[in-house]
């Protein structure tokens, strides 16, 4: 979804950007083709996901991904590391998933590497899938909180925005246009698809196996 936009954005703006995942042959995990995508490379832009968002897999994704790709980065004198994280991990540390982002981000600080991490709310084109994660029969029930969507398109050209950039040094949140309840998501998603289910707010049902405060996931 998203490192393929910044690929393109990259490249709209006359960057040479080479995109490097398993399909083309570059493997975070096991190291393959690290090196060689890496060399003669000014920034590296961190973007891979998990393949499963169970807590023990998601955990070793993150840090053993990053670990490989900051040494890989640092022995090819990258200067500037730039990551994706999600806005509000930090805060929200039952969640399997947003520990693993919250250690990545971690080991992203201490790689010694010049560095951004950007903090990004959820994807407008992931609303669909939160909401069948949150369905079941006829019933969609979702938490008493907001959510702030951002078209993947607008994250990427932030994320190239920041690649071009001087390093942060640290971390920036970025949230889509709106703030808007997860039950108004719920509904907006229900209606693109043309399905009928009654929308429930329970302020017990959680995110990624996290409970959610108002603005857990939102940007200040
Ligand atoms: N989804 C959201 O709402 C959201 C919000 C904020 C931040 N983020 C963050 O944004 C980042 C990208 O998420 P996404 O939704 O764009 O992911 P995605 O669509 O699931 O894409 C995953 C990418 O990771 C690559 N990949 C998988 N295993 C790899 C490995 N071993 N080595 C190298 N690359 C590997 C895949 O490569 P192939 O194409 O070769 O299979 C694919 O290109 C993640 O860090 C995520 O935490 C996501």
């Amino acid at each position: 979804m998203l490192g393929s936009k910044v690929v393109d954005k990259l490249r709209e703006r006359g960057r040479d950007a080479v995109a490097a995942s398993p399909k083309t042959g570059v493997n975070a995990l096991t190291g393959e083709g690290l090196a060689d995508a890496l060399t003669g490379a000014d920034v590296v832009v961190d973007v891979p996901n998990s393949p499963s968002f169970e807590d023990d897999p998601v955990m070793e994704f993150f840090t053993k991904s990053t670990t490989n790709l900051a040494a890989a980065a640092k022995a090819a004198g990258v200067g500037h590391y730039v990551a994706v994280s999600i806005v509000g991990s930090d805060q929200l540390p039952k969640s399997g998933y947003l520990r693993a982002k919250v250690a990545q981000e971690k080991l992203i600080a201490q790689s010694e590497i010049p560095y951004s991490i950007v903090r990004a709310t959820q994807f407008a084109e992931f609303t669909d899938a939160i909401t069948a994660s949150m369905t079941v029969g006829d019933e969609v029930r979702v938490p008493d909180a907001l959510i702030q969507p951002i078209a993947a398109e607008d994250l990427a050209a932030e994320v190239a925005r920041v690649a071009e950039s001087e390093p942060l040094g640290g971390i920036e949140n970025i949230g889509g246009p709106e703030k808007i309840s997860f039950e108004q998501m719920a509904r907006a998603a229900l209606a693109r698809q043309g399905e009928v289910k009654t929308v429930v707010v329970d302020p017990q049902v959680g995110y990624f196996g996290t409970p959610l405060s108002m603005n857990s996931l939102v940007t200040a």
